[in-house]
C-alpha cells in the first residue's frame, strides 16, 4: 500500500523543473541567482483537471467573515511547512506556483521562490514602524485555478491568454508575506516564524539587482487568499488576509488572526460608510488607527498591513490586465491626507479605482487588444516580466502576448528605441502610456518592478 503512494509521488517529483528549464530560450532566471544554492521547487505540473472541494461554501461572508476566511486558510495548513528557517510547499498535487515571476529585479530568489513586493514606510504596519524595511512574498493557487493556468501554459514560453479569460468557480490563491522588520518595529510580530532568503541588501537606495542579493531573515507578516465565489455577486471574488499575533506557543495557522475580507469596494462611497468589507476593529490602535495610518484600505475598505492605504484588494486586483491599465493598478501619486482632506481628490480617486468589477471583464478597454486576467496580479506581472525578458534579449522567440497592437506594444523596434533611454538594462521597456504622462525615470522603474506600489 504504501509503496503504491510513494512511487506517483516520486515521478511528479522528478518531471517538476525550474521554469527555465521548461522554457528553454529563457535564460536569466533570478532563481539561479546564486546558483549554487538548493533551489526551492516551483510546483508547474499543472492539472487538466481538478478534485478540490469547496468546504467554504457552508459559509457565509457576509454573516461570519472570520469563520469564511479561517475555513479557506485550512485547506492549505497541511499542505505547507515553515521548518528549517524556509516555507515549502509539501503538497505538489493541490498547490501551484505561477510561472515568469522569475524574472528582474523583483523576481522570485532561490530558496523561497520569494518575490519583492512594496516595503512598508514609516508608521505603516504599526504605530512606530520606521520605514526601510522589505517585504517578500511567495503565493500559489490550488488546482482548481491551475487547471486555467494548464491552458494558459500549454506553451511556456508563449502563453495564451483569450479575451474571455476567467479562472473557474472554486479558485483560490494563498500567498505568504515575509518582512526583514523584527518584533522591535512592529510588536506584533513576536514569535513570528522565520525564514532565510536571498534579498536586497538592506543599506542599498531603491531597489538592488539580484546579483546584489544577500541571505537575510524575515519574519511572517501576512497571508492574503483570494477565492472565487459567484455568492459575491458584484465581482466574483472574495479577498482576505490574516496578520501574524503576538504568540509564543501556538502553531503558525493558529496565530493568524483575521484582518479583514471583502467581496467588492463600495463604489461611490465617498465617506467611510463602508458596506462591502469587514474589518477586525479589534486591531485599531495596533495595525491601524493614527494619523500616518488612519485605516488599512481606503476609507476603511480591507487591506492588509504590508498594502498602501490608498489602495484596497479589490482595487488593486480589479485592475489585472494585460497590457496594465493607463492608470496603473494603484494612485502612486496622490497621499491618503490629501484624499482626506479634499473632497474632490477623494471622489475622483473613489471613482477612477474603487469600482466592482466584474470578474473576467476589463478594467481599462481603451488599450486596444488588452486582456483581462480576473484579479490575478500574478498573472500581470508574470506576463509583464515574460515580454520583459524577451526585449531585453533574455528570451529568444517572440511570445504572441507580446505582440498586442497597443500603445504599449512591445516590439523589438520599441526595445530598441528604449535602449538609447538608459542603460539600466529594465528601463528598455517603456510602455508608452507612461512616455506620455512623462514619469520619471524612477518612477517606471518602481512601477515595472512592482505594480503594488
Ligand atoms: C496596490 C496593489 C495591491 C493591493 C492593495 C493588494 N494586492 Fe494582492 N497582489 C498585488 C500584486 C502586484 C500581486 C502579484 C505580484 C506578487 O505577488 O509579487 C499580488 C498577489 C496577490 C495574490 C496571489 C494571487 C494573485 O492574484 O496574483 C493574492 C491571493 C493576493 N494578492 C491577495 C491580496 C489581498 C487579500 C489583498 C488585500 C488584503 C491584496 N492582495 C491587496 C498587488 C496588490
Amino acid at each position: 500500500m504504501k509503496i503504491k503512494i510513494i512511487i506517483p509521488l516520486v515521478i511528479t517529483l522528478l518531471s517538476i523543473n525550474s521554469y527555465a528549464d521548461e522554457c528553454n530560450t529563457f535564460t536569466k532566471s533570478t532563481l539561479n541567482i546564486p546558483d549554487n544554492v538548493k533551489k526551492t521547487i516551483l510546483s508547474l505540473n499543472y492539472p487538466e483537471q481538478s478534485k478540490s472541494f469547496m468546504p467554504w461554501l457552508s459559509e457565509n461572508f457576509e454573516e461570519d467573515w472570520k469563520k469564511y476566511m479561517t475555513v479557506v486558510l485550512s485547506s492549505i495548513e497541511s499542505d505547507v511547512s515553515f521548518e528549517n528557517e524556509k516555507i515549502t510547499l509539501v503538497n505538489y498535487e493541490k498547490w501551484f506556483s505561477s510561472p515568469w515571476m522569475d524574472y528582474g529585479n523583483a523576481g522570485r530568489e532561490p530558496l523561497n521562490g520569494l518575490t519583492r513586493e512594496r516595503g512598508p514606510r514609516p508608521k505603516d504596519v504599526a504605530p512606530n514602524s520606521p520605514g526601510g524595511g522589505q517585504v517578500w512574498a511567495v503565493g500559489w493557487y490550488n488546482d482548481v485555478a491551475s487547471t486555467t493556468l494548464s491552458e494558459v501554459f500549454k506553451n511556456p514560453c508563449d502563453p495564451v491568454i483569450d479575451s474571455d479569460f476567467s479562472f473557474s468557480e472554486g479558485s483560490v490563491a494563498i500567498k505568504f508575506l515575509f518582512t526583514t522588520l523584527d518584533e522591535n518595529a512592529i510588536p506584533y510580530l513576536k514569535g513570528s516564524p522565520t525564514i532565510k532568503s536571498y534579498i536586497d541588501p538592506s543599506n542599498i537606495a531603491g531597489r538592488g539587482r539580484p546579483n546584489q542579493r544577500v541571505i537575510s531573515t524575515l519574519r511572517l507578516l501576512q497571508v492574503d487568499i483570494a477565492v472565487k465565489d459567484k455568492r459575491a455577486l458584484d465581482t466574483g471574488w472574495v479577498f482576505g488576509t490574516f496578520a501574524w499575533m503576538n504568540s509564543a506557543s501556538k502553531t503558525v495557522f493558529d496565530s493568524l488572526v483575521p484582518v479583514s475580507l471583502a467581496w467588492g469596494d463600495d463604489p461611490a462611497v465617498y465617506n467611510d460608510d463602508i458596506k462591502q468589507s469587514r474589518i477586525n476593529t479589534e486591531l485599531h490602535g495596533l495595525m491601524f488607527g493614527w494619523d500616518e495610518r488612519p485605516f488599512l484600505g481606503f476609507m476603511g475598505r480591507a487591506n492588509g498591513p504590508a498594502d498602501n492605504a490608498i489602495s484596497s484588494c479589490i482595487s488593486c486586483h480589479g485592475s489585472a490586465q494585460f497590457p496594465r491599465p493607463k492608470i496603473g493598478n494603484l494612485d502612486t501619486r496622490t497621499s491618503v491626507q490629501s484624499a482626506m482632506k479634499n473632497f474632490n481628490v477623494r471622489k475622483k480617486l473613489v471613482d477612477s479605482r474603487f469600482v466592482n468589477q466584474p470578474a473576467g471583464s476589463l478594467f481599462d478597454d481603451s488599450i486596444k487588444g488588452a486582456v483581462g486576467m480576473d484579479y490575478s496580479l500574478q498573472l500581470q506581472a508574470g506576463i509583464e516580466r515574460l515580454c520583459e525578458a524577451w526585449c531585453n534579449g533574455d528570451l529568444i522567440g517572440e511570445p504572441s502576448l507580446c505582440k498586442l497592437d497597443t500603445g504599449f506594444r512591445y516590439t523589438p523596434a520599441r526595445c530598441d528605441t528604449l535602449k538609447g533611454f538608459s542603460n539600466n538594462k529594465f528601463l528598455r521597456l517603456k510602455p508608452e502610456a507612461f512616455i506620455k504622462e512623462n514619469l520619471p525615470n524612477s518612477e517606471i522603474q518602481k512601477l515595472l518592478d512592482n505594480p503594488r506600489g
